[in-house]
């Protein structure tokens, strides 16, 4: 548990200082790999997040998934049962800032999305290795969710997110493909 904070640590300070040039042009790249991809091609509602500071930006991404006649679901995060509902984002509007300055759907204004529906989970997390392992942050959130779908996984990273070996426990869940800059990662 302390190994895994520390490289999150180590990981959200490398991410602090990429510039807002290299920000949006490797944001860029990495959108393009992900529409350039298969997985992309084939979704037809594709579950992803919304950026938080350094995060590669999503934004673009879902403007392409709407422009694509894709359906996009965002999750909104119950921290008593440490479950994710997804829900329908049709607009930026319709976000509302919650707990640790995580932008979600608003509930009333937006229909709520099943697993089922969902064909391309966009997987968020701080770093990430080359057998798919991820780090996430501390929440167990995907560690409980992604078991209990069937469909590819993608993350998005940037270089600085790419480490030799992320530490794993029992219920650690791996991703099916990163995304970085460079292309696919995995
Ligand atoms: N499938 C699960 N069932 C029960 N508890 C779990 C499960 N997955 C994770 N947890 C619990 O959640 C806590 C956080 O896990 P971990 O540190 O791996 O989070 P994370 O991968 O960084 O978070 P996230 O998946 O939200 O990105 C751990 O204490 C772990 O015991
Ligand atoms: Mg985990």
């Amino acid at each position: 548990m302390k190994i895994k904070q520390s490289i999150r640590k180590q990981v959200v300070e490398k991410l602090k200082h990429l510039t807002n040039e290299q920000y949006i042009k490797q944001s860029a790249q990495i959108a393009q790999h992900l529409f350039d991809s298969r997985c992309w091609k084939k979704a037809q509602l594709i579950a992803i997040t919304i950026p938080r500071d350094q995060e590669v930006d999503t934004y673009e991404i879902i403007k392409m998934g709407w422009k694509q006649n894709k359906i996009i679901a965002v999750p909104r995060a119950d921290f008593k049962t440490k479950t994710m509902t997804f829900y329908e984002l049709t607009s930026f509007d319709k976000l509302e800032e919650s707990a640790f300055r995580v932008k979600e759907p608003k509930e009333s204004l937006c229909r709520t999305i099943s697993k089922e529906e969902i064909g391309l989970v966009i997987v968020p997390g701080v770093a990430f290795d080359k057998r798919g392992y991820r780090l996430g942050y501390g929440g167990g959130f995907y560690d409980r969710f992604l078991p209990q779908i069937k469909v590819p996984t993608i993350a998005l990273a940037f270089t600085c997110q790419l480490v030799k070996e992320v530490p794993i426990d029992i219920h650690d869940w791996k991703i099916d493909h990163i995304i970085s800059p460079m292309g696919f990662y995995r």
